[in-house]
């Protein structure tokens, strides 16, 4: 199958921190101009499954498997390879604008260093960083440049790292909670700004109404597996696997009328699912044969559950 330059192909890709698997086999792709959301409860693999893909694992954790963007490789590849790609292919906004922004310098030449970084002369960097941050419509662009972080509000910075993100032109945008930390009325405009702006989208939150409102296609992660995949619409109405079933009922996103079940149990610590489904121990519904793994089946609409919904 011959994909679009720009989509970016995960197959089997794998997190491990010594011999504990974070993550296990996941394989997804994302297309040009596509809005993918990954969802998952605390634990479930999402930030390592983006950072792997990033080249941005901590100390001590590798990834295997394959990851290609555009005809390049992100998994495997020397760090000093990737520190080219980075920016370029895939770029990433994180929760804390705080602490990814240096508080001594400026906004306008933190913006301008990462074009600097990438080749881009000095003189023509500093121009479009102001470009950058009127695009993401940042008031007073001129004005901005010119402050230190500690002058903005925690919207303004998100916005500025938005800016970064998007200084060397990536083909896809990774968002990890980008908006977690905001409040309500300037989360929603920055999730209009990040919908509207990115090339492609791997959007990761818990929020699943935020999930719905930005992406048209969601990946739902349980134990460091992806368990269910589709267009948002198709598994947010008729969920297959019973963790997203129950994901979406503690999330109120049920009809209204039912009352509101939560999930039985808690995430386990790394290293200590269940073989087979990794999900058995907490579903209301799992037999003898969930002691083996379900496979992810299904085109467009795939699932990896024994006994679906629906
Ligand atoms: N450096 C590490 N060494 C060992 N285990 C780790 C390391 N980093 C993360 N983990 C474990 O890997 C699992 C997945 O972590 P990850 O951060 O990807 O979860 P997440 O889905 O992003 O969760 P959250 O929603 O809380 O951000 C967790 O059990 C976590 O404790
Ligand atoms: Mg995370």
């Amino acid at each position: 199958m011959s994909d679009p330059v720009s989509t970016l192909k995960v197959e089997g890709l794998s997190v491990r921190a010594g011999s504990l698997e974070l993550v296990h086999e996941v394989s997804f792709a994302i297309g040009p101009g596509e809005r993918v959301g990954l969802i998952g409860e605390s634990g479930s693999g999402k930030s390592l499954t983006a950072l792997s893909l990033m080249g941005l694992l901590p100390e001590g954790v590798t990834a295997s498997g394959t990851a290609t963007m555009g005809g390049n490789d992100l998994v495997g590849v020397p760090e000093s390879r990737l520190k080219r790609l980075r920016g370029q292919d895939v770029s990433m906004v994180f929760q804390e604008p705080m602490t990814a922004l240096n508080p001594l310098m400026r906004i306008g030449a933190q913006v301008a260093e990462v074009m600097t970084l990438h080749g881009t002369p000095r003189a023509r960097a500093r121009e479009k960083a102001l470009d950058l941050l009127e695009r993401v419509r940042l008031p007073e662009p001129a004005q901005i440049a010119r402050a230190y972080p500690h002058q903005l509000s925690g919207g303004q910075r998100q916005r500025v790292m938005l800016a970064i993100a998007l200084a060397n032109q990536p083909s896809l945008l990774i968002c990890d909670e980008p908006t977690t930390a905001l409040d309500v009325t300037v989360q929603k405009q920055m999730l209009e700004l990040i919908a509207e702006v990115a090339p492609a989208l791997l959007f990761i939150t818990h929020d699943l109404a935020v999930v719905a409102s930005v992406c048209e296609r969601v990946l739902v992660m349980y134990g460091g597996r992806v368990v269910e995949s589709g267009p948002i619409r198709e598994v947010f109405t008729r969920p297959r696997h019973r963790y997203t079933e129950g994901l979406l009922a503690a999330s109120r996103l049920t009809p209204r009328g039912t009352r509101l079940p939560t999930i039985k149990g808690s995430v386990p610590p790394a290293g200590q699912f269940p073989a087979g489904c990794v999900f058995r121990n907490r579903c209301p519904h799992a037999t003898p044969e969930c002691e083996t793994v379900p496979a992810l089946t299904g085109d467009g609409h795939a699932h990896a559950c024994w006994h679906p919904a629906d």
